[in-house]
């Protein structure tokens, strides 16, 4: 018979364990976004596909073949997609709502899931999630620089360690556009040496063809000079970049300038960075961004920069070292009998109320299984009601860790248990 309980491929089922670590991520982050005064916005998975077909760029990974559509069975003229990122999104809310109009200086963030039909490898899943953070209306070096320190910040307040952060300036459009004819003139007797998927990009895209993990066309591009040098910047993108390296130096964050960063969606412009781990293999990125300053304008007629990024939660879980996890139950109740049992039910809640986890019996189990199962669940604490007990108002309050056992009368349990905890 067929298993009709397999999850969907490149999806993951996060256990109690794992969803504790998860949500500790998103707690940790938000401490620091709020102390970096970025405000949250909780956006739709569902979006129009041309929110992204046009500012991702149409030759991209993500545009061509890993975007979900979705469909309702009576309905098929409106392409509604799953999002696969946050950024152009932020970017219509951003529009559709006039922000600008209020605000010409605004600093955002979102925590939710992405999704990417990718063939699924270690970190690399189809649905995932995104810490994104984007900042719009400033052209200021010194923002690029609050933004790389924000996401290093984030993830050192989680406890990730070791990681790298690659930084390089892809220049403005005008810069993007000379870059991109200059790879093509120093390549182009090179072109039919590239792997066959660089050989495409050549004339869609050859950017990427930097980035490419293949080693003969690393070797290719290795000893570009223009490169090497930036000379594709001109001179306010080389002044500005200079400025985010100097701000980054005299705070003594150490980076790799990476010429060969160039990332793969086309809305970048001028700083990119990613934040890798050796930790991670083949996809090693737990964050990446950068400014788009053309973005906004390419969607409507408003010219406002803006720069952002995003960490991938799954990534950052799988370079974390062990966490402290802890699914202690405070007190748990053993009955005997049905009376007991009613007044066990009463008593878990007041324990409740007076904020102690705690639980009782669901299954009408013997004694000995009840605290069989508070063992097993790890409770600090059994109180134990059974007809001798009602009898007298008194409780047997059992300490499981320190294996000892008091009688304890109704009317002072709390006191007790407050006393002991
Ligand atoms: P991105 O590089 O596509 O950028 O994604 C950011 C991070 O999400 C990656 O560094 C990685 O940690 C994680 N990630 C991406 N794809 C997957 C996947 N298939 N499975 C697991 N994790 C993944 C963006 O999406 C930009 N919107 C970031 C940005 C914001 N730029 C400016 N503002």
């Amino acid at each position: 018979m067929e298993k009709t309980y397999l999850k969907v491929y490149g999806t993951y089922d996060f256990s109690v364990k794992e969803t504790f670590i998860f949500n500790n991520i998103v707690e940790k982050a938000k401490k620091i976004l709020k102390r970096f005064s970025y405000k949250e916005i909780i956006l739709p998975i569902l979006e129009k596909e041309n929110v992204f077909i046009r500012s991702i760029g149409t030759t991209t990974d993500i545009v061509e073949k890993q975007i979900f559509m979705i469909k309702r069975k009576d309905e098929d003229d409106e392409k509604i997609v799953l999002r696969p990122e946050g950024t152009a999104q932020v970017v219509r809310y951003y529009l559709e709502n006039s922000i600008y109009k209020t605000n010409d200086f605004s600093k955002f963030f979102y925590i939710g899931p992405m999704f990417r039909g990718e063939r699924p490898q270690k970190g690399r899943l189809r649905q995932f999630h995104h810490i994104g953070v984007e900042a719009v209306g400033s052209k200021s070096p010194f923002l690029d620089a609050e933004i790389i320190i924000l996401a290093l910040k984030i993830l050192e307040e989680i406890g990730v360690k070791d990681k790298i952060l690659e930084i390089n300036s892809l220049g403005c459009r005008k810069d993007k556009e000379n870059f991109s004819k200059t790879i093509r003139e120093k390549l182009i007797n090179k072109k039919t040496e590239l792997c066959k998927i660089c050989y495409e990009r050549f004339d869609k895209n050859p950017l990427r063809i930097l980035d490419c993990k293949e080693e003969k066309c690393r070797e290719i591009v290795k000893n570009l000079d223009i490169i090497k040098e930036k000379s594709y910047l001109c001179k306010d993108c080389l002044v500005d970049y200079k400025k985010v390296i100097d701000i980054l130096n005299s705070l003594n964050i150490s980076y790799v300038d990476n010429p060969f960063l160039v990332r793969g969606l086309d809305y970048y412009t001028n700083t990119v960075f990613e934040i890798t781990s050796k930790k991670l293999g083949a996809q090693n990125a737990i964050g990446a961004g950068g400014r788009y300053n053309n973005l906004i304008k390419d969607l409507s007629d408003i010219d406002i920069p803006a720069i952002g990024f995003a960490l991938g939660i799954e990534r950052i879980m799988l370079v974390l070292d062990k966490i402290e996890f802890s699914d202690k139950i405070d007190v748990y109740i053993a009955t005997i009998g049905e009376s007991a049992k009613y007044k066990g039910f009463s008593l878990l809640s007041k324990l409740r109320e007076n904020g102690f986890i705690s639980d009782i019996d669901f299954r009408d189990k013997s004694i000995k299984s009840q605290l069989r199962y508070a063992q097993k669940n790890n409770a600090k604490f059994v109180i134990i009601i059974g007809p001798d007990e009602l009898k007298n108002n008194v409780f047997i309050l059992k300490d499981m860790e320190k294996s000892f056992q008091v009688n304890v009368k109704e009317d002072e349990i709390f006191l007790k248990l407050k006393e002991l905890c």
